[in-house]
């Protein structure tokens, strides 16, 4: 239950034990076909066409990023987080030229100042995180998008924790490229990105003058093959494909709305208990994202110690925090499998043991109570949409 990798689903890990594929096999085209259609459904990607890279999500990121930028091209990143700079980092790096609105931890970028900035200087991409793992922030996109649409550039966007776990509409937000993990709210292991291609950046793509810098991350080599051509971008990881299309299956089956709801269920109990204990959040209420809850460490506890005891005593991990926030805030995920009632409850149990045992005064059993309640309060205020048909 920590920052992710969380807890892969049973249904995917099943789906990894088939024997590997290989790229000539037709049976591997249509796995493409079906990991295509499905992640269009599950980015809402409209028009946009869909890809995997074996990597980590910062694969994807890179790719986007090396491709759509040349070397002397500006970008303009909105940061505000540990991922914020990642942006920055990995665009620096193919040698494009950075501009940034920064806004403080806790907070989200402003968008009138984005947006004033995306008039003024017309960059070549903007790039954004949507839901920081970093801080626990979502990030408004599509004033962002129009601007950008608006400016002729191309709008970049990190997915990675919010796909899954709250609403994502890449056809809305005009997202040209949106990038995914499977690790985090979609319920499996890490190790394949997913990156969406909208008809403008993938015009953008055939367009440029040079290469990009990145021989493999070079979206137009996985452009064409995951479209059908015979392209050499390397040989497919089986498994991890299959894992990909249980993975997208899942969401669907559950349903999108369904999905998001249970997600916003599980963090208002997680955050009911743990105010019971007396622990304060961190972040701006308002930009609080669903997946993941920042608890502030209480003065005369120690951080490292009260995880160390959640993982050997309780077989629980949260994570410790990046950058400022290390050693003063835990991060508590409630994603995929980890997004309920009994996850939260067992989480907050152990942790009421840890604490009560550091010598945090609190009364016993409130974190729990606490969770049931606003657990009982959540499922009568949310509406139940109907369920996604026909799916698989
Ligand atoms: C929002 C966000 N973006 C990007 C990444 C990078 O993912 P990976 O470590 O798989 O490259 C993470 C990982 O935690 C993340 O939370």
């Amino acid at each position: 239950m920590g920052s992710g990798p969380s807890n892969p689903e049973p249904r995917v890990l099943q789906a990894m034990a088939a024997a590997p594929v290989t790229i000539d096999d037709p049976a591997c085209r249509v796995l493409f076909e079906q990991i295509v259609t499905l992640g269009k459904e599950v980015f809402r990607a409209g028009d946009s066409s869909v890809v995997s890279i074996a990597g980590a999500s910062r694969a994807g990121i890179e790719a986007g990023l090396a491709s759509l930028l040349e070397p002397g091209e500006r970008v303009l990143v909105g940061a505000c987080g540990h991922f914020g700079e990642l942006l920055c980092t990995l665009a620096a790096k193919h040698g494009a030229v950075v501009e940034r609105v920064d806004a403080s931890w806790g907070s989200a970028v402003d968008v009138h100042a984005m947006v004033n900035r995306i008039r003024v200087t017309r960059p070549r991409v903007v790039a954004i995180v949507h839901a920081d793992t970093s801080t626990g922030v979502l990030q408004p996109l599509e004033d962002i998008g129009r601007a950008c649409r608006q400016a002729g550039g191309l709008f970049l966007v990190d997915t990675v924790l919010s796909l899954g776990g709250c609403q994502v509409d890449v056809d809305q937000a005009q997202v040209d490229v949106a990038i995914a993990g499977l690790q985090k709210c979609l319920g499996g292991p890490p190790g394949q990105a997913l990156v969406t291609i909208s008809p403008r950046a993938s015009e953008a793509l055939r367009g440029r003058s040079t290469s990009p810098t990145s021989a493999y991350l070079d979206l137009r080599t996985f452009e064409a093959r995951w479209s059908g051509q015979d392209v050499d971008s390397g040989e497919i990881f089986g498994p991890m494909l299959f894992a990909v299309r249980e993975a997208l299956a899942l969401v669907l089956d559950e349903g999108l709305t369904e999905r998001w709801d249970r997600h916003r269920r599980a963090s208002t109990s997680l955050r009911a208990g743990l105010a019971a204990m007396g622990l304060e959040l961190y972040a701006d209420p308002s930009v609080r994202v669903p997946m993941i809850t920042l608890a502030r460490v209480p003065p005369g506890i120690d951080e490292a110690s009260v995880r160390s005891r959640l993982l050997l005593d309780h077989g629980i991990e949260i994570m410790s925090a990046f950058g400022p926030l290390r050693g003063k805030v835990w991060r508590i995920g409630t994603m995929g499998l980890n997004a309920s009632l009994p996850s939260v409850l067992t989480l907050l149990g152990a942790l009421e043991a840890v604490l009560a045992g550091c010598g945090w005064s609190f009364e016993r059993g409130s974190a729990v109570d606490a969770a049931l309640v606003a657990a009982r309060d959540a499922r009568v205020s949310w509406p139940r949409p109907a369920r996604c048909q026909g799916r698989r």
